[in-house]
């Protein structure tokens, strides 16, 4: 079994976070993203990966390799400009000669991904989404069932008085199963949508287009910095099930130092006596100082957290100094090599 991961957008709605690190290999519970879906994959019997990028490709291959470490082989795919979607997925044909599961790059969930290839071969589908219900549809593309699971109407991004005239809240989750048929759908080197183009042309032909409930799965799309700390809460709450998180990295704690059970710290970190990690996840060589506090945030690695400084509920990104008794909180989300004075508020 085969599967393409699209992760060549540019992450802007993740930014800062994606200035120096593309946004497929943002660190999540310190690990690179993409291991998450690469995890589920290799957990559902797919052996080969094929990763479609074009943006920073160099440093993404860097870091993730042929993908023998991870129990698939990972093959890269770079378009010489992004081609959309769909035209990510047909220049990448010359790699997918069978069923392929497709997700976007951007997708943390523990789907089953059997269960869906299981319910796609089942109904002899063309085409098989993954589908979510979501408060507000706007945002994503919406997607219309029939009573026997067939896909009737698929509108991406409507605004929102036409999203309220269909009424149903039922998402795009971004995790597809496709048949090689579906490749004969798109011109070769031309740019398409799966959204726009693709998914509009296979109702169009009538061919077998179905859409599989992931309802009671953990899903959530890590487009934009509030979703990132949210999905570290998630984890760290236990809300995502099938992907151990490693507490088991060696760092230096003083005595007087409080790190809670949930809290992951990296490598090589310093927390000296009287500081306190709650519900956090720091990064490798992070040094934490003197009566410093660290709650319900994402700390990057070699960040610096001078004494008595305070961090709730923010990001702060790699290389980062936090001065003495300085406040960071309320979603705040500080690029790489921030340097924030003592006794500022943030
Ligand atoms: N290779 C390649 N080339 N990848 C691309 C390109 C491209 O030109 N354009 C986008 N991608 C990748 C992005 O890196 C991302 O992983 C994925 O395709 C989806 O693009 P987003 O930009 O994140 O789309 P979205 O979140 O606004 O909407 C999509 O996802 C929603 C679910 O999160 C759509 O598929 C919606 O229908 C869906 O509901
Ligand atoms: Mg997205």
């Amino acid at each position: 079994m085969q599967a393409l991961i699209l992760a060549g957008g540019k992450g802007t709605r993740l930014r800062p976070l994606t200035v120096y690190t593309p946004k497929p290999v943002v660190p999540v519970m310190n690990r690179p993203f993409l291991l998450y879906q690469i995890e589920i994959l290799a957990k559902a019997g797919v052996t080969d990966v094929v990763l479609s990028l074009s943006y920073q490709p160099d440093k993404i291959e860097d870091l993730l390799g042929d993908g023998s470490d991870y129990g698939v082989r990972l093959t890269y795919v770079t378009e010489p400009s992004p081609m959309g979607t769909g035209g990510a997925y047909r220049f990448a044909a010359d790699h997918l000669t069978e069923t392929t599961i497709v997700l976007n790059g951007d997708i943390l969930t523990d789907l089953d991904i059997a269960k869906l290839i299981g319910f796609h071969r089942k109904n002899t589908a063309a085409a098989t989404l993954a589908l979510k219900q979501v408060e507000d549809p706007s945002a994503y593309g919406l997607v219309e069932t029939d009573g026997q699971s067939r896909i009737v109407r698929f509108l991406e991004k409507p605004r929102s008085e036409d999203a309220r005239k269909i009424n149903v809240n039922t998402i795009n989750a971004g995790i597809y199963v496709l048949e090689p048929s579906i490749l004969d759908l798109i011109p070769a080197g031309e740019t398409r949508s799966f959204e726009y183009d693709v998914f509009p042309a296979i109702l169009e032909k009538k061919l077998p287009f179905l859409g599989f409930s992931m309802d009671e799965t953990y899903w959530r799309d890590l487009g934009n910095p509030a979703s990132y700390l949210q999905a570290h809460h998630d984890f760290l709450s236990g809300r995502i099930s099938g992907s151990s998180i490693d507490r088991t990295a060696p760092f230096d704690r003083a005595t007087a130092a409080s790190v809670d059970k949930l809290s992951v710290i990296g490598a090589g970190c310093v927390i000296k006596p009287g500081a306190r990690i709650v519900r956090s996840t720091l990064g490798p060589g992070v040094h934490v100082d003197e009566k410093a506090v660290i709650e319900d945030s994402v700390i990057w690695g070699h960040v610096r957290v001078s004494a008595a400084a305070e961090i709730k509920n923010a990001v702060i990104g790699r290389s980062c100094f936090i001065g003495r008794n300085a406040t960071v909180t309320g979603g705040t989300v500080l690029g790489d090599k921030a340097s924030i004075p003592d006794y500022s508020h943030v």
